[in-house]
């Protein structure tokens, strides 16, 4: 059982503040942090944390002191980063800032994820041997395609279309190779190039084998072939939602490597479960500070799974 996330890896610069500015004003934060961050690394974190399967990152950071740190965290959480390649120049940055009702807005600076359009031999690899292959969109649209044409017979591929502006401009051609595509509800718009959710569902769920729109606190949707679930959101009480939706993603991604299942044999009830489970994860990841340090073990979310059944 094996998920290998092909993904951007970034060093998160994350200050709080009251409220986020409007344009042209300065707010004081009240702290700053720096800490692991990146979608792609940050599923991979919530991936393995999810337990009962092994877990490697493929991406890229740079020379610089901070490509060090970010791929010894991912080290020292059990993930396997030899398909991590290190290029001139600085890894990836993002500047976040983080407010008193837990939004945030994220400003991404690539670096080191930019730089590669295309996977190494050493990385295909690495790829080839995965059950479950899970991209999102903050490196370049050919190195997605790679991965996605790279990755076994039986294997899936999971595309989480964020952030979607690259989708929108050069993502289409990707549509043919996802089994799941995952989104959320500004991301569907986008994709879609339609104006509301439904419209968003007509038009993205026949091309894919199954859809999966994550709405925040009104849970998520689930779309496979005639079968649509809604899964029900869980209560929290969120101080920082940076990062729930790799959370959700990297859980979801494990749930169903775990199950042993090939793609063609999808249906809503294996999918409504991987939800179920990403969902309890990104509950309790909302309710701590960061990217990969909030995200839950997988005794919290079996604990949380099983209060909320009983
Ligand atoms: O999804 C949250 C992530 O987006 C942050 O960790 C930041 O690095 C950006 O990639």
């Amino acid at each position: 059982m094996s998920v290998v996330i092909v993904g951007s890896i970034n060093q998160d610069i994350v200050a709080r503040v009251s409220r986020i500015p409007a344009p042209g004003e300065t707010v004081l934060a009240s702290s700053m942090v720096r800490t692991g961050g990146g979608k792609g690394a940050n599923q991979a974190v919530a991936a393995r944390r999810a337990g009962g399967v092994s877990v490697a990152f493929v991406g890229a950071v740079g020379t610089d002191s901070d490509g060090e740190s970010l791929r010894g965290a991912l080290v020292a959480d059990g993930i396997d980063v030899s398909g991590v390649s290190q290029v001139d120049g600085p890894s990836g940055i993002a500047l976040i800032s983080v407010d008193d009702a837990a939004e945030n807005t994220i400003v991404v600076v690539p670096g080191a994820n930019a730089v590669a359009t295309a996977l190494t031999p050493a990385q295909r690899a690495v790829v080839a041997s995965a059950q479950v292959v899970l991209t999102q969109l903050e490196n370049p649209i050919s190195l997605v395609q790679d991965a996605a044409a790279s990755r076994g017979a039986q294997a899936w591929h999971l595309l989480n279309a964020a952030p979607s502006a690259p989708f929108v401009t050069a993502g289409a051609a990707l549509l043919p190779s996802v089994d799941v595509l995952i989104v959320n509800e500004h991301e569907a718009l986008d994709v879609a190039g339609v104006d509301n959710l439904e419209a968003a569902v007509v038009a993205l769920a026949p091309r894919v084998r199954a859809l999966v729109v994550t709405l925040g606190r009104r849970g998520s949707l689930i779309v496979c072939g005639d079968e649509r679930v809604d899964i029900p959101a869980f209560a929290a009480e969120a101080v920082d939602t940076t990062g729930a939706g790799d959370t959700f993603c990297g859980m979801f991604a494990a749930t169903l490597s775990a199950s042993g299942r090939a793609p063609e044999s999808v249906d809503a009830a294996l999918l409504a479960d991987a939800a179920r489970a990403g969902a309890a994860a990104a509950a309790i990841a909302v309710t701590r500070a960061g990217a990969q340090d909030a995200v839950p073990s997988a005794t919290e979310v079996a604990e949380l799974l099983e209060r909320t059944h009983a």
